[in-house]
């Protein structure tokens, strides 16, 4: 049986590479931090089976800042496949909180990197890196060699982390992997993420339970694909016979305001009647036109987004009504 380990195992990828691994036979080692709050509502469902949790599941306490724990964890599990996607993944909170952001990204990168290069067997490892590290880009689309030109401490981090990744890979020989993550989204994306936080405001508001949405900068643009698809494209570029850097995208642009438009016409509401600016949300600075092209991906592995702008804006919105009618 194929042994995986996940950092980030209770985030929204985590969650989806957990059932994809499951499927495909896989023992599932996460790494989980100790918070006050025990959110691990994504992976309620699997934790709760006793055929699976203590089975072929099994979670350890270990953190990205707390070398000691890192190290016992990667050397009890012996994972054959390492996925790396833990880290403070809002890109306005990275403005606010610079210095952890930085640490826990590129720091806790290097040091996963560091233990790997002391293990006898070296375990396949993927990084879950982001777009943002094209921040504001000469070229659209952006492929692999497209230079990184980050615009907020976040896209900071994650550029010096993939940097690091491709230098174990090129120098030291790792099967190490930069998966160039664009922006992905589902019913699990965190609240705080603009989509989510759209498509739960027209549920809400449709329901009653909410009056307005604030929102920052509406004529943002992003390449939004479905999280589902992009957790396979992890797996597949693991099962790859050479390692290599992959953007996952879906090459297509919409703005926030057709976020806006899709969720509050799944409810048939009138946005215009509960949207408003509000000028805090906005951020120091934006990145440009990112929009990334998957050729690589489709060529390598036969990986291909099959989910719609529209199909995943209205399955987010029917999910927040059920979870409200629910609640
Ligand atoms: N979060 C949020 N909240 N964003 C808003 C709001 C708001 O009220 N109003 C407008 N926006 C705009 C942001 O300014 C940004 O331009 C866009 O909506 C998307 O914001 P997010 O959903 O927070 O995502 P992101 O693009 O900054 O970052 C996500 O995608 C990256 C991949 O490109 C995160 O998942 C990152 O971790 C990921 O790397």
């Amino acid at each position: 049986m194929p042994r995986a380990l996940i950092t980030g195992i209770t985030g929204q990828d985590g969650s989806y590479l957990t059932e994809l691994l499951l499927e495909k036979g896989y023992e599932i080692h996460g790494m989980v931090r100790r918070t006050s709050t025990l959110d691990r509502s994504r992976l309620v469902h699997l934790y709760r089976d006793p055929q699976i949790y203590g089975q072929r599941l099994f979670l350890h306490y270990a953190d990205l800042d707390d070398p000691t724990t890192l190290r016992r964890v990667l050397g009890s599990v012996e994972p054959d496949e390492l996925y790396h996607l833990a880290g403070q993944s809002h890109v306005g909170l990275s403005f606010e909180i610079p210095e952890s952001t930085f640490e826990m990204t590129s720091m806790g990168t290097l040091r996963l990197l560091e233990m790997i290069q002391d293990m006898r067997k070296k375990p396949r490892f993927f990084h879950a890196t982001s777009s943002e590290i094209f921040g504001q880009p000469a070229q659209m689309p952006q492929d692999e060699s497209t230079p990184y030109a980050p615009v907020n401490p976040y896209g900071i981090a994650k550029a010096s982390a993939s940097q690091m990744v491709t230098m174990y890979r090129k120098t030291f020989g790792h099967y190490a992997v930069n998966g160039i993550m664009f922006n992905h989204e589902s019913p699990r994306r965190g609240e705080n993420f603009v989509t989510r936080k759209i498509c739960h405001a027209a549920a809400a508001i449709k329901l009653g339970k909410q009056k307005d949405l604030l929102l920052g900068d509406t004529s943002a643009k992003r390449d939004w694909g479905y999280a589902k698809d992009y957790v396979r494209g992890m797996w597949l570029s693991l099962q790859h016979a050479t390692a290599e850097d992959y953007i996952f995208a879906t090459g297509k642009l919409h703005s926030v305001q057709d976020v806006v438009e899709t969720a509050f016409a799944t409810v048939n509401l009138d946005w215009r009647q509960h949207v408003r600016k509000d000028n805090r949300l906005l951020r120091p600075a934006e990145p440009q036109r990112l929009c990334g092209n998957p050729a690589k991906a489709r060529r390598l592995l036969s990986w291909e987004p099959t989910t719609t702008f529209r199909q995943l804006i209205e399955e987010m919105t029917k999910a927040e009504l059920a979870l409200l009618a629910d609640s």
